[in-house]
């Protein structure tokens, strides 16, 4: 069975899902996030501001090139990954992309603490609303989870029947 790329929204649950499908897979899971804080050893939200999003940015698309080429794992990639279209085509080839979706006062409740994600962070500073910033960067990412094979909603359901949801898919395409 391919690989399964997880892609969304900030939110939408594609470490919690990604986590039980691979356990379900016996696939290996790697969340493209903490890979890149173990390897630079820096959290995300201080790469962030100390070195700025470019930064963060070029470490994303190392770790990409490096799982590319990795068998039988589940990634589940940043909510940004998939804004470079070369991480899109690397991913394309390595995997079945699954976009995981949800409402934007899902994706609020889910994302609500301050000082983890970044570039939600800086939104709400520059709107003065977490809730109209996940909708403006939702915006601004209309079309950007396109590139997407598969889409589960993951609103209303468990971690574990979003897994069930997509060990089907994969079982069709296989
Ligand atoms: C980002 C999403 C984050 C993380 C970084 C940037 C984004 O991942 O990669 O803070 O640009 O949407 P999650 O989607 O896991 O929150």
């Amino acid at each position: 069975m391919k690989n399964v790329i997880l892609i969304g929204f900030m939110g939408t649950g594609k470490s919690s899902c990604g986590r039980v499908l691979a356990h379900q897979l016996g696939f290996r899971f790697v969340d493209l996030d903490r890979a890149i804080e173990r390897r630079w050893h820096i959290t995300i939200p201080e790469m962030f501001s100390r070195y700025g999003e470019e930064y963060f940015r070029e470490k994303e698309r190392i770790m990409v090139k490096e799982y590319a080429g990795r068998k039988h794992i589940v990634l589940a990639t940043g909510g940004g990954t998939v804004k470079n279209a070369e991480n899109v085509a690397l991913l394309k080839t390595t995997g079945a992309i699954v976009c995981l979706t949800a409402t934007p006062e899902v994706i609020l409740s889910r994302t609500n603490r301050p000082g983890r994600r970044p570039v939600l962070d800086a939104k709400e500073k520059e709107l003065g609303d977490r809730l109209l910033a996940v909708k403006a960067l939702m915006e601004e990412r209309r079309y950007l989870y396109d590139c997407a094979d598969y889409q589960v909603d993951t609103g209303e359901k468990t971690p574990l029947q979003v897994a069930q949801e997509i060990m089907g898919y994969m079982k069709r395409i296989s």
